[in-house]
């Protein structure tokens, strides 16, 4: 298949081109994601085939305001309400109860649809553009790092799917937080740029996200049937993803020479790595971290050392994907 690269004065023909029933990568404000009209179950099955996703893993709605919501929802509680005036449109991606017209392959079979309002200007013209719900996952191979940059979905999509939409890397970096508002109490399902704090000061019974380490065999079960997503692997780069918590054990031992870095703070010695991505805040970290992870494998490395960062705020989110990547 040929992919079509389009500038940003062609959003509204790629808007056109998912209307037809074709895959088409959009940026976001968090990453891109790989869309395709979310009411046709023939256009959502490329969506997998292109990225090799299981299809047990459902898929984020994507839709420009409020007034889409009535065809895909049934019913809102009143802590979705609340959290869709404080953090819509933006990075929080809400569950609800879903409609009969959104298709099974859309939600895996679950009887919820989980649906966003992205904030990206390009992304709310495509949207718009499009004139139906579209579905979109990250816009990567299934299990590679997500995509922040229209060059790195080339990388992984480039003959794959239709249309590459060819803007800005992404600000944030990292995915949207995803909440089930359809619990009681509600419940973070993947952390996000949204953080537990944030959704505490709305809806003060929020559940805190429980990475899988803490739970038991049952709390895993019952996470796994609410977002099967995470039983998955996922964000792994080629090169093995080494953990740094504390810099002098690791440092001091033996690593390949073909290793890269990134963190917070300076390493002991930057002479070893091939490249060292010393970043501000966690803000930053998030941003840079899946473009670095792409990074260190065009380069050939063998590893990338990653330095860890406190549980608390956006440090969950990305504490949560640098433990994946790591395995
Ligand atoms: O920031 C984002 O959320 C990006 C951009 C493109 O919007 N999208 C994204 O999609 O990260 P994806 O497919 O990579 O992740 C979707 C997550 C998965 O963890 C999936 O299990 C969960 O959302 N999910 C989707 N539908 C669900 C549902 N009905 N119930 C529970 N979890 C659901
Ligand atoms: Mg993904």
């Amino acid at each position: 298949m040929q992919t079509y690269y389009f500038r940003e004065d062609e959003l509204s023909q790629a808007g056109a081109m998912l209307a037809k029933g074709e895959c088409v990568a959009f940026p976001t404000e968090t990453v891109y994601g790989l869309g395709a009209n979310a009411l046709d179950a023939k256009a959502v099955q490329r969506i997998f085939a292109a990225k090799g996703r299981p299809s047990d893993n459902p898929l984020i709605v994507h839709i420009p305001s409020k007034e889409w919501l009535s065809q895909l929802v049934v019913d809102f509680t009143e802590t979705s309400q609340k959290l869709m005036e404080t953090f819509w449109p933006g990075p929080l991606t809400l569950v609800f109860k879903k409609s009969e017209r959104v298709p099974a392959e859309v939600t895996a079979g679950l009887d919820t649809v989980a649906i966003r309002i992205p904030s990206h200007s390009w992304a709310r013209a495509i949207l718009k553009g499009a004139g139906v719900p579209i579905a979109a996952p990250s816009a990567n191979r299934s299990g590679t790092p997500s995509a922040t940059t229209w060059e790195a979905v080339a990388e992984d999509l480039d003959g794959r799917v239709a249309g590459i939409v060819c803007g800005p890397p992404t600000e944030i970096g990292l995915e949207s937080t995803v909440v089930d508002a359809t619990l009681s109490p509600p419940r973070i399902l993947r952390p996000g740029k949204i953080t537990y704090e944030e959704l505490a000061k709305v809806v003060p019974e929020i559940r805190d996200y429980e990475p899988a380490l803490k739970g038991g065999e049952e709390s895993t079960e019952i996470r796994y049937k609410n977002s099967p997503g995470l039983r998955h692997q996922h964000y792994r780069p080629r090169a093995r993803v080494i953990l740094l918590n504390d810099c002098e054990p690791l440092e001091n031992a033996s690593l390949s020479d073909r290793s890269c870095y990134i963190g917070l703070d300076e390493p002991l010695d930057r002479s070893r790595y091939l490249k060292c991505t010393v970043v501000g805040d966690i803000e930053s970290y998030g941003e840079r971290l899946f473009d670095t992870f792409r990074e260190a494998d065009r380069m050939g490395a063998d590893c990338i050392v990653c330095q860890t960062v406190p549980r608390t705020g956006l440090g969950t989110a990305l504490m949560d994907r640098l433990t994946r990547a790591a395995g």
